[in-house]
Formats: C-alpha cells, structure tokens, sequence
C-alpha cells in the first residue's frame, strides 16, 4: 500500500518547532521576528495563500506586516516601500506575492530586498549561495518538498531524481537542493524529449509544471516517491476542484509513498516561510 504523506501534518510540526523557538527568544528579552507581505493587486489564488500565511505567521508567533497595494501602483511606489521595509527594525523578512501585476518588473522588485531578508529566495545572491552550497535563503517550496522526501526516505544519496519544470521558484532550486543532497538529479522540461522513458528512471519524482494530471502511472518506475507540487483548478461536474500535476488516482497503485493535493506541498510552503522568517530573524539579531 502506498503512503499518502501527509504535508498538513509534516507542516504543523514545522511550524510547531519555529512557535517554541520563536517563544524562547521572546523569554530572551529579544524581539519577536516579523514578516512583511506584499500583496499587490486581486489576484483571487495569490489572496488565499497571503491569507494562509499570515495565518500561520499568527501560529508560529511571528508578528506580520500586511502592505496591500492596488493592481495599478507605480513600480517607483513599491520600490520604495520595499526601500522602507528593508530599513525597518521591525521586519525580519520580506515576500512580495507572485505573480505582480503586468506592467511591474518582477526582477527588478526581487533584487530589491535585502537577501538578508528574502526569506523567499529568489534574490540572486541567494540563488547562487544555493547553488554554490553556501549559507542561503532557501526558496519554501522546493524545502518543503525535501524535508518530505527525507522524512519519507532517510538519507538521499545516490538516488535518481527527476525534476518535472525548470521555474526559478521551484524546479531549479529543487534541483540545486537534491544536488547538494548526493542525488542524481535531471531536469526535465517543455522542450523535453522521451520526457516518459526519463521518469520512469525516477526514484523520486518532483512534478512542477503546472499542467493538470499530466504525470501518469505508466510514466513511473514501481515503488517512486512522487512529490506534487501542482495546484491547478479545474470544473469538474460544475464544481471548482483543485488537482495536482500528477494524476493521483491512477498513480497510487505504483508509487510506494505520494503527497495529496491539496494537503501536500501547499501546508509544507508556509512552513518553510516561517522556518526561513526565524532563520532570518536570528541572523540580524548577530
Ligand atoms: N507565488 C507562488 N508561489 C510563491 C512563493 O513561493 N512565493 C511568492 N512570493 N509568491 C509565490
């Protein structure tokens, strides 16, 4: 019988360990750490996940900062106040919500952020600390997806890895991250070929592409380790119903353990921002 692993659970952990970290510190005398969220715009998915994490902010005991901007701010406007939150004492950390509005560079507004405070990971100083094995902001989800794997697996070496996508978000620091852990690690993307012969090698299998249900069993190698990372809505009988890159049903009998969507990475995500907040926090307390 296959393992559904259970993100939800794994995640409550997590942010369990930061709560009682984040208490000890406060018992300290020192600061309690604080994360700012930057949410521009209306995006109906980008709300629910701002929603989740300030939730869980309010779990894990760190103060967060909610800036909400209109879809039409200027980039000026934001790059200022991300000027101001990079300046603040009280902000620990900093996560502009993706995707911004068309009309804002991405890039610019990332390499903004102090790296000291991109708990995200998406600033290039961290992205090539990660790549060079030195100390870093590790992006959340692809660090979700590895302590999963290592609590599902043990140690990961010598195993074969696949990559599904090549994001900056996900799939390439996954990679990064499997490397550091001694798998062997390939990426398979769009532009792919015999992109099925490629997984079915997979001891673990990573998909991030954000295609519904596209990984199926006979892609598989007997007894793989899926990782789901997919969060695509899709009707089904006139009801919205989230699904994942992988199609579970048809996979469960070959997998020997797979993460649920949702229920699987999602949680993990959020986790993982609280870990890096901390992670953060104690770096500027010296
Ligand atoms: N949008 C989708 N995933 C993410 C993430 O991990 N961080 C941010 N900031 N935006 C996202």
């Amino acid at each position: 019988m296959a393992t559904i692993i259970d993100g939800k659970a794994v995640a409550f952990e997590v942010v369990a360990s930061v709560a009682k970290e984040v208490a000890t510190l406060v018992e300290q005398g020192l600061q309690r750490p604080g994360l700012a969220v930057v949410l521009v715009g209306d995006d109906a998915a980008s709300q629910v996940y701002v929603r989740n994490k300030i939730r869980t902010s309010e779990q894990a005991g760190i103060t967060s900062i909610e800036h909400r901007l209109a879809a039409d701010v200027s980039q000026q406007t934001l790059l200022t106040l991300i000027d101001e939150l990079n300046a603040s004492d009280q902000v620990n950390g900093i996560l502009v919500q993706l995707p911004l509005p068309d009309g804002l560079d991405e890039k610019l507004i990332l390499e903004r952020i102090s790296p000291a405070k991109d708990v995200d990971g998406f600033h290039p100083m961290n992205v090539g600390a990660l790549s060079s094995g030195l100390p870093s902001l590790v992006p959340c989800t692809p660090q979700g997806c590895l302590i999963m794997l290592q609590q599902q697996l043990g140690d990961l070496s010598g195993k074969h890895a696949v990559v599904v996508g090549r994001s900056n978000i996900v799939g390439k620091p996954m990679a990064a991250l499997l490397l550091q852990q001694s798998c062997t690690v390939t990426v398979v993307h769009s532009r792919t070929k015999n992109i099925e012969q490629l997984c079915a090698q997979a001891d673990i299998l990573v998909a991030a592409v954000g295609r519904p249900e596209m990984v199926k069993a006979s892609w598989l190698k007997e007894g793989a380790v899926v990782i789901d990372v997919g969060i695509n809505a899709q009707e089904v009988d006139g009801k919205r119903k989230l699904v994942g890159d992988v199609d579970f049903a048809d996979c469960l009998a070959k997998v020997s353990a797979i993460t649920p969507v949702p229920g699987g990475v999602g949680p993990m995500t959020i986790a993982c921002l609280m870990q890096n907040t901390l992670i953060a926090a104690k770096r500027q307390l010296g």
